[in-house]
């Protein structure tokens, strides 16, 4: 199965808010949910949303104000029961 692609925006405004201390973070809780062979995490370019903080990017659903503070939590709430869903098998 290909994997799915988890973007985090790169872009100027998103480099700015702190993305470089975001970023392993991610690939921590990634690994720590055993997700590493399901999901790919990308950068991306400026995702166009920069006033609403670290913006990240699932399929059609998209993630903001992002922190090193928060990135936890979201990624637990938020993040993960929309991959979940998305690799759930078909009904
Ligand atoms: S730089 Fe991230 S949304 Fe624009």
């Amino acid at each position: 199965m290909a994997k799915e692609n988890l973007f985090l925006c790169m872009g100027s405004a998103c480099h700015q808010m702190g993305v470089y201390d975001v970023l392993p973070m991610l690939q921590t809780l990634i690994q720590d949910h055993g997700l590493e062979d399901e999901i790919e995490l990308k950068g991306s370019f400026c995702l166009e949303t920069c006033s609403q903080g670290i913006v990240m990017k699932f399929q059609d659903k998209r993630f903001f104000n992002i922190s090193p503070q928060n990135v936890e939590a979201t990624f637990t709430d938020k993040i993960l029961p929309a991959i979940q869903a998305a690799l759930a098998p078909a009904q």
